[in-house]
């Protein structure tokens, strides 16, 4: 028995990362799951693999493009002709373009917030479309803690992961009585490509904010996802959940 047994999830952003770890960790409980990508190729492939390592598994990969009202809208519907209900969707997609607001162009603010929060508009429009339908579903965000502290050189990121928070609330007000519950998950520092690139003081200071003194793998934040996903957490809607080892808590 799986926590997810019998249960379809979308994942944006899952070619890599904490969305692919997202991906497999469901898929380990017993989900059948939907990799969406704007880099469609890695979408399939990270979903091949998946299923081929998991015995009986369903993974499946497409193109999606989070900015794109047509191709998120696509993907839903997707899950739901294969599979036959969208129950789970995971907002993650991502992007950094961080510098000053003397550097930041108005084209890289406004890039940052297209993904992030138009990006999770969509995706929990489309999924919560399916799901009020079937009185039953969860939508998961992921945010950042940047989003509760601000962080320097990330008034674009700051700004949409903020709001991702207010989404996140007020779709859970509109869903609440439909069975869906939406939350948002404020992970830290966590070792993905998007953090690889950070300079090595950078991380070294970041690190130095932690109380737990390390980084995290993406697999601890899949695990919080799961939580929030399953029934294990049935009665909790509108919550922001951080997992930075402590850090601004
Ligand atoms: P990553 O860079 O490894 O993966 C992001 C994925 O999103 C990539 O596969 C990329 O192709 C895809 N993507 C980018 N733009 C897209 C678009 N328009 N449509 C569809 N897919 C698109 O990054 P990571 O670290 O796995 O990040 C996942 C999420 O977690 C992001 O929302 C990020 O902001 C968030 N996060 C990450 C933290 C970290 O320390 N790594 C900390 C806090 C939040």
């Amino acid at each position: 028995m799986g926590l997810l047994d019998d249960r379809t999830a979308v994942i944006t952003g899952a070619a890599q990362g904490i969305g692919l770890e997202i991906a497999r960790r469901f898929l380990a409980e017993g989900a059948r799951v939907v990799l969406g990508d704007i880099n469609g190729e890695a979408a399939e492939k990270s979903a091949a693999e998946l299923a081929a390592a998991h015995a009986g598994g369903v993974a499946l990969g497409a193109r999606c493009d989070v900015t794109a009202e047509d191709e998120v809208d696509a993907l839903v519907r997707r899950a739901e002709q294969e599979f036959g209900t969208v129950d789970v969707m995971v907002n993650n997609a991502g992007i950094t373009r961080d510098a000053t607001m003397r550097k930041m162009t108005l084209a890289d603010f406004r890039a940052v917030l297209d993904v992030h929060l138009v990006g999770s508009w969509l995706g929990t429009r489309a999924a919560g479309a399916v799901m009020r339908e079937r009185k039953r579903g969860s939508i998961i965000n992921i945010s950042s803690i940047s989003g509760k502290v601000g962080m320097l050189g990330q008034t674009n990121y700051s700004s949409a992961k903020a709001g991702m928070v207010g989404l996140t609330k007020a779709a859970a007000k509109e869903l609440a009585y439909l069975g869906v519950r939406v939350n948002a998950i404020q992970p830290g520092l966590i070792r993905t490509a998007m953090t690889e690139a950070l300079r090595e003081d950078i991380w070294a200071a970041k690190l130095a904010e932690i109380p737990m003194a390390r980084a995290a793998e993406p697999a601890e934040v899949a695990g919080v996802a799961l939580f929030l996903a399953s029934e294990l957490s049935s009665y909790m809607t509108g919550t922001v959940l951080e997992v930075t080892g402590g850090r601004y808590m």
